[in-house]
């Protein structure tokens, strides 16, 4: 039998309830598709700072790196907004994507047919939505050097640096081919280059690199346009290509096409070694320990791990036709209620798609 380790980093918020649900679905996925399943569950975020002092302990990211994958729920709290900036549990989340190298980070964006109505734009505008962000995840200004505040000026001042490579660009350029290349072929790669030297420098790598494989057809987009385009038109993009910062704001609102950032997985790769994956949402803090918090994009980011980081690809088909079932009975958490709709807590949608696995 297939033996897999993985780690479980439920993190804060809402965190621990999603990750109950989660624990439980893949135990009884591995029963019923004849694996076998260790989660080892480690201190991560808010509560690591809480109980070890940093947010990304050295024996989690240890553990991170001998799994097979990485299951991460979500961190962070207000309450922790005014900590020195590497103790905030986002500055753990950090650590742990440099630390196991992890500079892809793929966002899918696929409408239900069942949540159609639960968008906040028209129905005719999304209902063709299928598209997935490729977003670079260890560089340009979230990690560009030099970085800080200048304090000895009149007035504050701080600055960051947004730069790449051309190998950086080059790496997350062949991922989107390769994804591009599963799919409708098209990438668009998002940029800044009528005013940014290192968006120039994205833009003719991703030129030069995709322009090696006849079948992909790329356009570029200035991310402003891009912005507009998602809300105006998202039926057009197939791949999109961008850079840590522009993959970061475009992801959200092209979450939102969805009806709820509740219903987003992600997966962040690298070429070897484990990849972690997470729901695009964070830690709810206002609905935390309440059970009403919406599970689906964690185990959405299970079925991405089944299928990507453990090449279980049938017990990641029955997962999500479990949970497009539950949805078409019109059964739904409080982020997705419509008037026709049951609304269930956390662990209730949680036991329903199991029941359908
Ligand atoms: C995300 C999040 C993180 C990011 C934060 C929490 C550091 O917003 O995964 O999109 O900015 O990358
Ligand atoms: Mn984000």
């Amino acid at each position: 039998m297939k033996k897999y380790k993985i780690t479980l980093l439920s993190g804060d918020g809402i965190g621990p309830e999603i990750s109950e649900v989660s624990k439980k679905v893949l135990k009884k996925l591995s029963k019923n598709h004849n694996f076998d399943i260790e989660i080892i569950e480690k201190l991560f975020g808010g509560i690591a700072y809480e109980k070890c002092g940093t947010p990304a302990p050295e024996e989690t990211l240890d553990q991170c790196k001998k799994s097979d994958a990485v299951l991460l729920a979500c961190v962070g709290d207000i309450k922790y907004d005014s900590l020195a900036r590497e103790l905030r549990p986002e500055s753990g989340l950090l650590k742990l994507r440099s630390a196991l190298n992890l500079f892809a980070n793929i966002r899918p964006v696929k409408i239900r047919k069942s949540l159609l109505d639960a968008s906040t734009l028209k129905k005719e505008i999304v209902e063709n939505v299928d598209l997935i962000v490729v977003r670079e995840l260890i560089g340009g200004i979230y990690f560009g050097k030099p970085r800080g505040h200048i304090t000895n000026t009149k007035i504050p001042k701080a600055f960051n640096t947004m730069s790449y490579d051309s190998a950086e660009i080059e790496r997350i350029t062949e991922i989107a081919i390769k994804i591009a290349n599963q799919r409708n072929k098209k990438i668009c790669s998002v940029d800044k280059s009528n005013v940014l030297e290192v968006s120039q420098l994205w833009r003719d790598t991703v030129l030069n690199i995709t322009s090696k494989d006849k079948n992909i057809s790329l356009s570029n987009m200035y991310v402003d346009n891009a912005a507009m385009q998602l809300v105006r038109d998202p039926g057009q993009f197939d791949v999109i290509l961008t850079s840590n910062l522009f993959g970061d704001i475009l992801s959200d609102l092209a979450a939102m096409l969805t009806g709820s950032i509740g219903m987003l997985p992600s997966a962040s790769l690298n070429n070897n070694g484990p990849g972690v994956f997470e729901p695009v949402h964070g830690s709810a803090p206002d609905i935390a320990g309440k059970n009403i918090a919406n599970p689906i994009a964690m185990l959405l980011s299970a079925s991405m791990m089944l299928k990507i980081g453990l090449n279980e690809e049938e017990a990641a088909e029955n997962l999500e036709t479990a949970i497009d079932k539950v949805l078409s009975k019109g059964l739904r958490t409080a982020d997705l209620a419509d008037g026709s709709s049951e609304v269930l807590s956390c662990s209730e949608i949680g036991d329903k798609i199991m029941d359908e696995i």
